[in-house]
């Protein structure tokens, strides 16, 4: 019998590994050039810790389980909450601002299905310590950075951005009762992956009134931040939300990336600690989910037993991502790209040991080689060659018995030139 792989994982053949790895590269090239600094954790935490702040959904999508001790355990499902631990516990002495990235894998028993896997990868980076809406925009930043370097343009995604507290304080200028607005953003949260008439239903469950169900109806409808001071009138909380938004988008012009970046009342995101500006990567033809996601959480520090500190941060998965980049080709070089640079190939038995100090030596020089274990016919080996993606290959033959010349073949275009050996060493410097 053969056994499958368990239901939403993956298997990373090497061709999928070269793949995760460009992405992963990525994440951890763009993390350093922005100034954030590496940090990981378990991956299995207290089950109470992922029930505590993170909201009803990905509590019921943990893999939870009992350790011998009696523990009640679960596989990390997102990392903020060990962030939010581990800033916790080194509070007095890590110097702050605290600007951290991890790239974790996390699982969630989801339902498996188009980008969403039960087991995936998730690049981090959070700002702790920042009140200023500056942060936003440095994770913002950050993160459109990455999609750019990796070769998407504003063309392919949009950053949807979007303000908790703002619609917070709408909602509570609507008359709705501070207790209430949690299940509001549930249910907003939901809006744009069901149809309209399922969510005006699902509204309707949480807000009884009909006059103020469709004065959130209406708020949904906007498009500009222009057209939410109508909404805001003169309540100064609604007020001092759109401006701080207003400044977001300024800084966002400042650092030259507004053709990503769109402002967006349907945002709401999924997790239950968000306290101020959301917001959520897409790709352009949305018929995706979110590539990645984020926002201010000002309160989850405190909720865990910390100081009342700020904190931003943002996650993006590598499965969505990976689809959009499959889709436009962008990986397409990753199969050109050579695994090896020099194989060494021998036209005699007798040159089998000539061939393996010649690969020992580049090896050691730090030059990826390698070589046949059978040898045999010369055209198998450049077949082997091909095979491992080889850039060059080095023919040990009469040349090298005769006069110690190699033969130095470029396997894209064929070409073959005779180097002497001290002069090929030489030229690897
Ligand atoms: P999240 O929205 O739950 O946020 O996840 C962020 C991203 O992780 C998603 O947009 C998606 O790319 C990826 N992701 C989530 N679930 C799955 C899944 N089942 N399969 C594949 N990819 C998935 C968070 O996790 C927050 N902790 C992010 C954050 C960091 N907020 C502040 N700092």
């Amino acid at each position: 019998m053969k056994i499958q792989p368990v239901k939403g994982t993956r298997d990373f053949y090497p061709e999928d590994m070269a793949k995760r790895n460009f992405i992963a590269d990525c994440w951890k090239q763009v993390s350093l050039r922005n100034g954030f600094a590496e940090y990981d954790g378990p991956i299995f935490e207290y089950l109470k810790m992922y029930q505590l702040k993170s909201g009803d959904e990905i509590a019921s999508q943990l893999f939870a389980f009992e350790d011998r001790g009696g523990r009640d355990l679960a596989i990390r499902p997102e990392i903020t909450p060990t962030l939010a631990r581990m800033v916790n516990q080194r509070i007095n002495t890590l110097p702050k601002p605290i600007k951290w990235f991890s790239t974790p894998r996390l699982c969630r028993a989801e339902r498996p299905q188009k980008g969403r896997l039960r087991e995936f990868f998730q690049w981090n980076i959070d700002i702790i310590g920042v009140d200023d809406c500056l942060a936003d925009a440095e994770i913002i930043f950050c993160a459109v950075d990455c999609l750019q370097q990796i070769g998407l343009t504003s063309k392919d995604v949009v950053v949807r951005i979007s303000s908790r507290r703002l619609l917070a304080a709408l909602l509570e200028y609507f008359g709705i009762k501070k207790q209430g607005i949690e299940k509001v953003y549930t249910v907003l949260d939901k809006k744009s992956k069901i149809p309209q008439e399922t969510f005006e239903k699902m509204l309707e469950e949480v807000i009884s009134d009909p006059a103020k169900r469709q004065k959130i109806l209406d708020l949904m409808a906007v498009e500009s931040l222009e057209q939410l001071e109508d909404f805001a009138g003169a309540d100064e909380n609604s007020k001092a939300a759109i401006e701080e938004l207003k400044q977001l988008f300024g800084y966002l012009e400042v650092m030259g990336i507004t053709e990503f970046c769109r402002f967006d009342i349907g945002i709401v995101r999924g997790l239950a600690y968000y306290t101020g500006i959301v917001f959520e990567v897409y790709d352009i033809s949305e018929q995706l989910r979110a590539i990645g996601g984020g926002g201010r959480y000002d309160n989850l520090l405190a909720d865990f037993g910390g100081p009342k500190i700020s904190a931003t941060g943002f996650g993006m998965g590598d499965c969505v991502l990976g689809i959009v980049l499959e889709e436009k080709g962008l990986f397409e070089k990753l199969s050109q790209q050579s695994v090896i640079d020099y194989f060494v190939a021998y036209t005699d038995q007798s040159l089998q040991n000539k061939s393996l100090e010649l690969v020992s030596k580049l090896r050691k020089s730090g030059i990826k080689s390698d070589f046949s274990y059978k040898g045999g016919a010369l055209g198998k080996q450049l077949k082997q060659a091909s095979m491992v993606n080889s850039a060059k290959c080095i023919i040990l033959g009469d040349e090298f018995t005769q006069k110690k010349q190699l033969v130095i073949k470029d396997m894209a275009s064929g070409q073959q030139e005779t180097v002497e050996i001290e002069d090929f060493f030489g030229r690897l410097g």
